[in-house]
């Protein structure tokens, strides 16, 4: 239950290119709510350890990383020390490396308050692995979004290649399975379905229809 005092969150969580984040911004828009992409934080670090040469297995460094980035989240642009990172973060190379960045507990726990001060009013969308079960446990309403893993793949290979990013459905695939791997495998905050969590399953649902479903859960509990 969310106290009375706190602005309403949704916590939309799900494996990667589930449509989480078109859906959880379209939410946000029919409901005028702010907007947290947190995988986007754990791509920050992940694109600035591969920039720094920091290894993806030293936990330590990796937090050190994740305490001195500094993102802005502006008009939909992700800008860090002055440069627009939207684009790089979103790389395999990036994506691969925010997931290996993500098994460490000092990681996330550097990340943490800053996940919690998007919390603003009128109220939050929030998405990623872990929104409802460890950032946002008070969500007034958790949701897991999934879908097959072969549409998962060409959605997020047109994702990729609108954006003028190149990739390939196996390239994609194979990526695609070992971050679910690790997302779900690891020990802290893993890629779960939340007690309560309202369960959507987006295989040959349309996105207005996936956000029509969120919204009106949404206003069922509030
Ligand atoms: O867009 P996609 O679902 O592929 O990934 P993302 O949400 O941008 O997250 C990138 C990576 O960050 C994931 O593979 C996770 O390992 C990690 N992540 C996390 O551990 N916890 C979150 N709340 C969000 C992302």
């Amino acid at each position: 239950m969310t106290p009375e005092h706190l602005p309403p969150v949704i916590a939309i969580d799900g494996p990667t290119a589930s449509g989480k984040g078109t859906v959880a911004a379209g939410v946000a828009a029919v409901l005028g709510f702010h907007y947290l992409d947190s995988g986007a934080l754990y791509r920050v670090v992940g694109l600035a350890a591969l920039r720094a040469g920091v290894r993806l297995d030293d936990g330590a460094a990796l937090a050190g990383l994740a305490r001195r980035i500094a993102p802005a989240f502006v008009e939909g642009k992700i800008v860090q020390d002055g440069e627009d990172i939207t684009l790089p973060i979103r790389a395999e190379d990036a994506s691969r490396a925010a997931s290996q960045c993500a098994v460490f507990p000092a990681v996330r726990q550097a990340l943490l308050e800053r996940q919690r001060a998007f919390r603003q009013p009128p109220g939050l969308v929030a998405d990623g692995r872990d929104m409802g079960s460890v950032v946002f446990p008070d969500a007034l309403l958790k949701v897991y979004l999934t879908a097959g893993v072969g549409e998962r793949a060409q959605r997020r290979h047109k994702q990729l290649i609108e954006k003028g990013i190149p990739a390939t459905i196996d390239g994609l695939l194979r990526d695609l399975k070992e971050r679910d791997a690790r997302d779900s495998g690891r020990a802290d905050a893993p890629l779960a379905v939340a007690p309560g969590a309202l369960v959507l399953d987006t295989t040959g649902m349309s996105i207005i229809d996936a956000i029509g479903a969120v919204v009106a859960a949404f206003r069922q509990r509030s």
